[in-house]
């Protein structure tokens, strides 16, 4: 099989991030991750990438006039390095139709939910007022709508009765970080 070649974008902690970068490590996934964008200046994400050695770009939207001239300056970064699949990890941007086009079926996001239950944002705050009992995580293919593209892969989620939020987050990234890089090995497309 051949090395698939991802970008990684991130806007903040960059835990998913490492998850992938050390299951390729581990050789569980066989790819390479060729760039880091991240979009918020002190995003721990940077300092991630630069321990696994991965070039970091800052593409900071704030310095563009709009969502899709954001899309076009990474979509630039994306082809100078001949990306096969972006992975969306914690990237809190809205993205436009112009980066779908360019990398067709070829974006994945992951989202702290069952999906379709909880999309946006503050997923796992949703869940966890609703006073759901299991909840998740999902893999997803980027859609323009938001969290409602073809579902890759689930994992359920327990939630205990003595849960705080912090709780149910931690449990629910320790399932992140194993089904994202399990859904990143078996996508084809
Ligand atoms: C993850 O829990 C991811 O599911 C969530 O942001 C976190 C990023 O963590 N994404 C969303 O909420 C997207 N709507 P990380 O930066 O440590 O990987």
């Amino acid at each position: 099989m051949s090395v698939k070649v991802l970008a990684v974008l991130a806007s903040g902690s960059g835990s998913n991030l490492e998850a992938i970068a050390q299951a390729i490590v581990n050789g569980e996934l066989k790819a390479k991750i060729a760039v880091v964008i991240y979009n918020e200046p002190d995003a721990f994400a940077r300092q991630r990438a630069e321990k696994y050695g991965i070039p970091a770009i800052l593409v900071n939207h704030r310095d563009y006039k709009s969502r899709k001239a954001l899309d076009l300056a990474i979509i630039n970064i994306l082809e100078k390095y001949n990306v096969d699949l972006v992975i969306m990890a914690g990237w809190m941007r809205i993205v436009t139709q112009v980066l779908i086009d360019a990398f067709p079926e070829r974006i994945l996001n992951i989202h702290p939910s069952l999906l379709p239950s909880f999309k946006g944002i503050h997923a796992i705050e949703q869940a966890f007022n609703y006073g759901v009992k299991v909840t998740g995580c999902t893999v997803h293919l980027l859609s323009l709508e938001v969290d409602s593209g073809k579902i890759l892969k689930q994992a359920a989620v327990p939630v205990l009765p003595e849960d705080t939020l912090e709780d149910l987050q931690k449990r629910i990234q320790v399932q992140e970080h194993i089904i994202y890089p399990e859904a990143i090995a078996e996508y084809s497309h």
